[in-house]
């Protein structure tokens, strides 16, 4: 039997006026690698705030392992003890993750809440910033790097803790194609293992590569899961959900086409 990771049922999530999740629903199980798709606006991120427990519906039921994820289970210590360890969230934005006065002690702080021993932990921060490229900026405060190298400092945070589930808003959004590639990378090592990793991508071209499950998020809730092969290749689908948009061009010979484009190819 499958264990499921997350189960959600009919969650609705709402920020003052706006209604972000409208009754979604989606099992996420044990060691699959999952990518979340949808337009901007569309509840991916919301969704993964709520699977970290820092946001929880107004209604709707959701389970961790079998375990109520709520605000009074969250209270007792052991589980909130036990789900902060297994689960890591990298936020889409890197700015509300980083707080830490030097990267070095971005990376330490983890490991020491955990209470490590310091050796491990200065031997796993080498590593880290190694694997990640940022032993350079291991001085810098975080909060005056670029974009990228800001994202990359938040994933070595989370991933230097090895977390078996893992919460990615946007993992390869702002990398250069070097640092993406390295990630994907990663992602791509961890297919087969037990750890889960939930993702939102607006990155189609990687889906297939990096997640074995896709769902297609539309107006705060899931209207499609599959195997990413499968949606990718529903052109209706892509396009009713805004994933693909057509796109009319003129012609030298005058002639006017529409053209289905994938949301990056936006050159023009
Ligand atoms: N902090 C907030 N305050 C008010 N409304 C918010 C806030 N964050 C998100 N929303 C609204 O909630 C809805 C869902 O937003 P969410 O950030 O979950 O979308 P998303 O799918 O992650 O989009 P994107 O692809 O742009 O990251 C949107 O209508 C958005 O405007
Ligand atoms: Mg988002």
């Amino acid at each position: 039997m499958t264990t499921s990771v997350f189960e959600a049922r009919n969650l609705v999530y709402r920020y003052r006026d706006t209604l972000a999740l409208n009754g979604l629903n989606l099992t996420i199980e044990q060691g699959k690698h999952v990518a979340l798709l949808g337009a901007n606006g569309s509840g991916k991120s919301t969704l993964l705030r709520i699977l970290d427990g820092l946001y929880f519906p107004e209604s709707g039921a959701l389970s961790f392992c079998g375990e109520p994820l709520t605000e009074e289970h969250l209270r007792d210590d052991s589980f909130a003890f036990q789900f902060r360890r297994r689960v890591g969230f990298v936020f889409q934005n890197p700015d509300v993750q980083l707080f830490n006065p030097t990267v070095f002690d971005e990376l330490a702080f983890g490991p020491l809440q955990l209470r490590w021993p310091k050796d491990l932990i200065r031997q796993r921060i080498g590593e880290m910033l190694e694997q990640m490229e940022i032993t350079h900026l291991k001085d810098r405060p975080p909060h005056h790097l670029s974009g990228g190298e800001k994202k990359r400092v938040a994933l070595a945070s989370v991933l230097i803790l090895d977390p078996e589930v893992l919460l990615l808003d946007e993992p390869t959004a702002a990398l250069d194609p070097k640092s993406e590639s390295r990630i994907i990378d990663l992602l791509i090592d961890w297919k087969g293992s037990l750890k889960t990793v939930v993702m939102a991508t607006h990155d189609l071209d990687v889906v297939e590569d990096i997640a074995d499950q896709a769902f297609i998020f539309q107006g705060g809730r899931v209207i499609a899961e599959g195997l990413p092969r499968d949606l990718l290749r529903d052109e209706a689908l892509l396009k009713e959900t805004n994933l693909i948009h057509s796109h009319r061009h003129a012609h030298p010979s005058g002639e006017i086409h529409s053209h289905l484009h994938r949301h990056h190819d936006h050159g023009h």
